[in-house]
């Protein structure tokens, strides 16, 4: 059997708490060298492996016996270091945000067609078999049509899961170049265009620093904190919220359709409920969401895996990793301008 043949680009958190572990028993992959600018983590990471490590990724780019590159790394790096692979002939599995502006994207895209790479950004809130089923429900129009939304994805913050603490790099614009509303929000907006299947055509946004201190007892430097309204094409209107304040997780999504209120993860008695307009509920249990505190497979690895190999498109394209950080950056414009903001 082939394997596709990999080199992970940062050996941070989501690296190590799922990328490397759902790739190391894949049977179809092989973990061929890890690289961190922190010696130490590629070292780490690298040695249940007996893989190689480097600090440079361009090392990565050179080696013949590498198929593929996850790129895991802090959000401005994001681009050059997926061009670069793609243009050294790497196939790209790229975290999210999928770059720090839409323009980079675009250079993103079009490296992946000039050098027909598969690029693929990890946005695995699309795996989860909530979401599956939601989405399965609304394309049925079974309730009838969506109405309206909210989605939220809201946790105490990224300096409890990923290395730094306070100190972190998510909270320096320079490395982030967006907080909470991209770090998080940009999950949801992916979401709401997976769901509906059509695109956001008009955002407004609040956001703001209004909580979050780094190591220097200083406010963040990114929003900790948005709360966005979105319009789809087709007129469909809702609300996409994201923090890193919350006390307690939430990664709900809630949509109104003409005969029942579906409620996605929104409730630990149930993954999904339906509900109709007598309160009727019909519950379904289907595993969840991966936390910080409990993570499993997300099946990102797995897919782009797969996709490559077999040479079909993957779950989440650049394409969707363009449109989710589009979404984003509008939502951030409108809060800067205090007006709506026409995406085209
Ligand atoms: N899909 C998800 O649910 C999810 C969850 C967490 C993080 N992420 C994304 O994954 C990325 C990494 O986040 P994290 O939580 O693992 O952060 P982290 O701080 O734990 O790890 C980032 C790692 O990248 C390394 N690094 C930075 N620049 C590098 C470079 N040029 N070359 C090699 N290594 C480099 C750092 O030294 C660090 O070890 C971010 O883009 C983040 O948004 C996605």
């Amino acid at each position: 059997m082939k394997k596709l043949r990999i080199g992970i680009v940062g050996c941070g958190k989501i690296s190590e708490e799922r990328h490397t572990k759902e790739l190391a028993t894949n049977p179809k992959a092989e973990l061929v060298v890890f690289c961190d600018i922190v010696k130490e983590r590629a070292i780490a990471m690298a040695e249940p492996f007996s893989a190689d490590i480097c600090e440079d990724y361009r090392e990565v780019l050179v080696r013949e016996d590498v198929d593929a590159v996850f790129v895991c790394c802090y959000n401005n790096m994001h681009a050059q270091i997926s061009i670069d692979a793609m243009n050294a002939g790497k196939h790209v599995m790229c975290e999210k945000p999928m770059a720090i502006s839409t323009e980079l994207c675009e250079r993103m895209i079009s490296a992946a067609e000039q050098n027909n790479c598969t690029l693929m950004v990890g946005h695995n809130q699309r795996l989860v078999p909530s979401h599956i089923k939601a989405r399965e429900i609304i394309c049925s129009k079974q309730y009838g049509d969506v109405i309206t939304f909210r989605t939220t994805f809201g946790h105490r913050g990224c300096e409890y899961f990923s290395h730094g603490g306070l100190s972190t790099w998510f909270f320096k614009k320079a490395y982030s170049g967006f907080g909470a509303c991209a770090d998080l929000g940009v999950h949801k907006a992916d979401l709401i265009r997976y769901l509906l299947g059509e695109e956001i055509a008009e955002v407004s946004a609040f956001a703001g620093t209004l909580h979050k201190r780094n190591d220097k007892d200083e406010l963040i430097e990114v929003e900790d904190n948005a709360i966005c309204l979105l319009r789809t094409e087709s007129g469909k209107i809702g609300t996409l919220t994201a923090s890193w304040t919350y006390a307690q997780e939430d990664n709900s999504t809630v949509i109104q359709m003409a005969d029942r209120t579906m409620r996605i993860l929104d409730d630990p008695m149930a993954d999904i409920q339906l509900v109709d307009r007598d309160g009727n509920i019909e519950k379904m249990w289907l595993g969840g969401i991966q936390t910080n505190k409990v993570q499993f497979e997300s099946g990102i690895p797995a897919e782009f895996v797969d996709a490559v190999l077999t040479g079909r498109k993957p779950i989440a394209t650049g394409y969707d990793g363009l449109m989710g950080v589009k979404i984003i950056e509008g939502c951030l414009e409108s809060a800067r301008q205090g007006h709506t903001i026409r995406l085209k």
